[in-house]
């Protein structure tokens, strides 16, 4: 008796497999599971817009101006091109997050085998010491450029270009092909989205930060309108050097912290892929004991991840204890953070000043992400941060009885 093969099913196991070993999953039954939804989610074209159109309805009912939480949904998408680093693969994984607004997939575009540096000519803008100068101030807080070596920050410097910006213009228009990374020396921007083809402001930069790495990143069309509300100045990285020295970077980086993320318990409401996208965004930072965070009042641009070391948790109870008369200003550590674990999410997600202060206990080390990738990544964390939020209100009743 001779068993048919039925048509295609050399393929699918060839696909799933190839996506199995690129993810090194850590549950391979949950990314098999996500993995064939996704297959079947893509096969229906129509459907495809249809749930584009409801989630896009969902988006707008958390549009807000400000910079509270809003999880825009708005991660990146399958690119089946992959133009130019992944001709050779045939396939991305496709992974679904309940957060976005069409089929997505947090895909890492890069082929670590393709030596893209010994082909491609270094790009050089030749910049005056001024230029120089402004240069370094304005990347010195980049966090994904936190993690090159010298050699490569120096290729990133000489590789920018600056552009100023008057209010008004539109500096990336969702959906465009992705032409550069930027990083704000200064001027303000808004973020909008659209939600039902309308566009809604989702969020903006004020001075500071950078966009435009997601389409880079995962070859993907551009997840956002970004346009400057006064004038302002830029310094461009083009794609080529962006994909070079930033996402090759990224590679070695999910090759180091793959494991330590996949550990924490509050990224466990993320897909595989998710997580990775995680690590693309997060910067290793290191501190010295005794070496202050967070400053409590402070405005939050940033999440924390203990990666080594302990950091000390304060608050300062001159306001307690004036309400109480006393007028005494006490330094009171209410939590002491250790490897695994996180902090800095409150201010974010409440939007007001930072409520207590951090201080590295030794020789520590974080993981830091910034407030936008914050609100567009952790979105499926928000349960298990509120309930460690009603937490804190439990501690401080505990420590000064109120
Ligand atoms: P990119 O998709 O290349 O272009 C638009 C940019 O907007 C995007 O990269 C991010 O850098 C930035 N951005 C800021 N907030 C968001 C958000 N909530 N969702 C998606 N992109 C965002």
């Amino acid at each position: 008796m001779s068993i048919e093969i039925p048509d295609g099913l050399t393929e699918l196991l060839q696909s799933f497999t190839v996506e199995v070993l690129r993810n090194q999953p850590g549950d391979l039954l949950d990314f098999a599971l996500q993995y064939f939804i996704q297959l079947k989610e893509n096969q229906r074209g129509s459907a495809f817009d249809n749930a584009r159109n409801s989630a896009n309805g969902r988006a707008g009912d958390n549009v807000s101006s400000g910079r509270s939480v809003n999880f825009a949904e708005a991660a990146v998408q399958i690119d089946s091109e992959n133009e130019e680093d992944d001709e050779e693969e045939e396939f991305v994984a496709p992974v679904i997050n309940r957060f976005l607004r069409r089929s997505s997939v947090c895909a890492e575009a890069f082929n670590p085998d393709e030596e893209e540096e010994d082909k491609d000519p270094r790009i050089t803008h030749p910049k005056t010491d001024e230029q120089r100068h402004r240069l370094q101030e304005a990347c010195k807080d980049i966090l994904l450029f936190k993690n090159l070596d010298p050699e490569q920050m120096s290729q990133v410097l000489d590789a920018m270009f600056e552009m100023t910006v008057e209010a008004g213009e539109h500096i990336i228009d969702q959906d465009d092909d992705g032409d550069n990374f930027y990083v704000i020396e200064r001027g303000t921007f808004d973020i909008l989205m659209k939600a039902d083809r309308v566009e809604h402001v989702v969020g903006s930069y004020d001075n500071q930060g950078s966009f435009g790495e997601l389409a880079l990143m995962y070859n993907t069309p551009r997840a956002a309108t970004i346009i400057a509300t006064s004038v302002g100045a830029l310094w461009c990285m083009d794609r080529l050097t962006f994909r070079r020295i930033i996402v090759k970077n990224n590679h070695k980086k999910r090759k180091m912290y793959e494991a330590f993320i996949e550990s924490l318990p509050l990224l466990t409401s993320l897909q595989v892929s998710e997580r990775m996208c995680v690590v693309d965004v997060l910067s290793s930072k290191t501190y010295t004991d005794g070496e202050q965070i967070i400053a409590q009042g402070a405005t939050a641009n940033c999440f924390y991840i203990v990666e080594s070391g302990q950091v000390r948790i304060t608050m300062n109870t001159s306001k307690l204890k004036k309400e109480e008369g006393e007028g005494v200003e006490e330094e009171v550590e209410i939590a002491m953070c250790t490897r695994g674990q996180y902090f800095g999410e409150l201010a974010l997600v409440t939007n007001k000043p930072r409520a207590a202060s951090a201080y590295a206990v030794g020789n520590v080390k974080c993981l830091v992400m910034d407030v936008q990738a914050f609100e567009r990544l952790l979105g499926p964390c928000m349960d298990i941060m509120k309930r460690n939020i009603v937490n804190y209100d439990e501690q401080l009743a505990a420590l000064f009885g109120k």
